[in-house]
């Protein structure tokens, strides 16, 4: 640990933190930013990044990474909603922010003020958008038609969550054609399963959405409409799909220093070589209290561990309230002293047991690794997802509010 880190740790105001380095976050961007821009492409101008923040920026903390990575160069940002995109604002980032699950309506018109760009996926937001950019310009003392606000439209082409179909191009071109405050400054879509590169059903899905996204650019090219800045690769198309790349790509995982599971798994070191990445968040919680138990005695909720052998039971201060997940218990472990300590019993909402009988000199106080980096010590957070059935963006957004945040260089 650096004396830098030591100095913040004196700041943790509980037993249980997550260290973010905002530098290893900074070097993600850069190594993306230079994958997606290679010498051969001779491009006149780099291809941008929007950097997924939403999520309380993957747990991390949206408004601290996003400053960070505006100083690192980031050209736009993605947050989820109008609130996600104010707390960004509000830290001082002053690079667009598309809001990515768009609009309820009513609040557009705090969207608009606060200078987020709205998304547009379904054709009936276009005339309450219009209606509120109108307002906006209006209290923004701009002349009537001189300025038109920005959005950006989302387009469905096979994951059938969100998004205007390709085959209501025509309706969306007639509404848009209506709406004198609004003009198009991008058209995205996003993958359903860009990680699978296996030759299945699954495997071919990609192609099939990017087929189907540029027959429906065409379509609106042809209606006389101009997309802006078209986008369509997360992070598993950025790692293995350069065709995705367009104008513009959206890593969320990678940029937080984990690539997603690719499939089929023998392809990933291959992947994950091409584009090395660094750990950016570490969560740690210390022993709050240990004890010596008797072979045959329960730990935690409905002793669902009984020791078998004398055990040293150490208690850890952050329990699924925290963001431990609680399917962990009894199936888990972390790292205490370079070494892995399973955890034990049920895991509570505030405290997690965990099996110090083979951790040399464990005691009250020492320091826990549930994911992250201890010294060359590492615990993968893609690994603990994995080994639950989860994803690694679940165990990282589950980074509760109360676990206090220390950002280092
Ligand atoms: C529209 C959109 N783009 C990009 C991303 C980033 O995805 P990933 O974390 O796989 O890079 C997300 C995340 O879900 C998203 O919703």
């Amino acid at each position: 640990m650096s004396s830098k880190q030591k100095s913040l740790l004196k700041e943790a105001r509980r037993p249980v933190w997550a260290e973010v380095d905002l530098s290893a976050l900074a070097e993600n961007f850069r190594a993306i930013r230079k994958f997606v821009n290679p010498p051969e492409e001779k491009r006149r101008t780099l291809r941008k990044i929007l950097c997924i923040v939403k999520g309380n920026g993957y747990g991390h903390g949206g408004p601290q990474v996003a400053e960070a990575l505006e100083k690192a160069g980031s050209d736009w940002f993605g947050v989820t909603c109008t609130e996600e995109g104010i707390a960004v604002r509000e830290a001082g980032v002053r690079k667009p922010v598309l809001v990515l699950t768009s609009f309820w309506p009513g609040e557009e018109s705090r969207l608009l003020e606060y200078d987020l760009t709205a998304v547009i996926h379904r054709c009936e937001q276009l005339k309450l958008l219009d209606r509120a950019a109108a307002r906006v310009l209006a209290k923004k003392g701009a002349r009537k038609g001189s300025k038109r606000v920005s959005f950006h439209l989302k387009m469905d082409t096979g994951m059938n969550r969100l998004g205007i179909a390709p085959s209501d191009m025509e309706c969306f071109a007639r509404q848009l054609d209506k709406c004198q405050h609004l003009e198009l400054g991008g058209v995205f879509t996003h993958f359903a399963s860009s990680e699978v590169l296996a030759d299945t059903r699954v495997g071919q899905q990609t192609r099939q959405q990017e087929v189907r996204f540029y027959e429906a650019l065409d379509r609106l090219r042809a209606l006389g409409i101009s997309p802006g800045i078209v986008h369509l690769a997360n992070s598993a198309a950025i790692a293995t799909r350069q065709e995705t790349w367009a104008d513009m790509v959206r890593p969320g995982a990678i940029l937080y220093g984990y690539h997603p599971g690719y499939d089929p798994v023998e392809l990933r070191p291959q992947i994950e070589t091409k584009l090395p990445l660094k750990t950016v968040m570490s969560l740690r919680a210390r022993i709050i209290n240990i004890r010596n138990i008797p072979e045959g005695a329960g730990v935690g909720y409905n002793e669902t561990f009984i020791a078998k052998r004398p055990s040293r039971i150490a208690v850890l201060a952050a329990g699924y309230g925290d963001g431990i997940h609680r399917s962990l218990g009894n199936r888990g472990s972390v790292l205490v002293r370079g070494t892995l300590a399973p955890i034990v019993g049920i895991i509570s909402m505030d405290v997690t047991m965990i099996d110090v009988t083979d951790v040399p000199g464990a005691e009250l106080g020492d320091v826990a690794t549930i994911y992250g980096s201890d010294g060359e010590h590492v615990r993968p957070a893609n690994v603990i997802a994995r080994s639950i059935g989860t994803v690694t963006s679940d165990l990282l957004c589950a980074v509760s509010q109360r676990v206090p945040r220390l950002y280092f260089h």
